[in-house]
């Protein structure tokens, strides 16, 4: 583990406020905590522009009485493989399947795995959430 350094921050009075509130409303206990987790966050969204190797998931909802799209939606991953690396498959209801993909790759990768389960027909909906794969940061 990398050693801890202190450092001073300055800011206005009513900022340092709000951030504080802000604390307590995320449960947070300590404002170092909070500042550690925004300089990540801001990190990894850089780590995600610039290409380096991420790591995160997609989480899709689909009907599966739509058999065509079942069978799409394997051959997109298949067509992933590399970067693909668990599938959770959920049966929400009757009609609905949820499915986590775990991805771990390059972000540019990522993002035409999302754009292309979006574009399946029937698919309701797709998120993704940006990680790192926490070497680095
Ligand atoms: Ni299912």
């Amino acid at each position: 583990m990398a050693k801890l350094v202190r450092f001073g921050v300055s800011l206005e009075s009513d900022l340092l406020a709000i951030f504080d509130a802000h604390l307590r409303s995320k449960k947070y206990t300590n404002r170092s905590e909070a500042i550690r987790d925004l300089i990540r966050e801001d990190l990894i969204k850089k780590q995600w522009k610039e290409d380096k190797e991420i790591a995160g998931t997609i989480t899709i909802i689909y009907d599966h009485h739509r058999r065509e799209l079942v069978n799409k939606l394997m051959d997109i991953q298949h067509d992933f493989g590399k970067i693909i690396i668990s599938t959770q498959h959920i049966h929400l209801d009757h009609h609905n399947c949820l499915e986590i993909i775990a991805l771990r790759g390059r972000p540019g990768t990522a993002q035409e795995l999302v754009d292309t389960l979006q574009a399946a027909k029937g698919v309701k909906h797709v998120t993704l959430s940006m990680s790192s794969t926490g070497r680095d940061i």
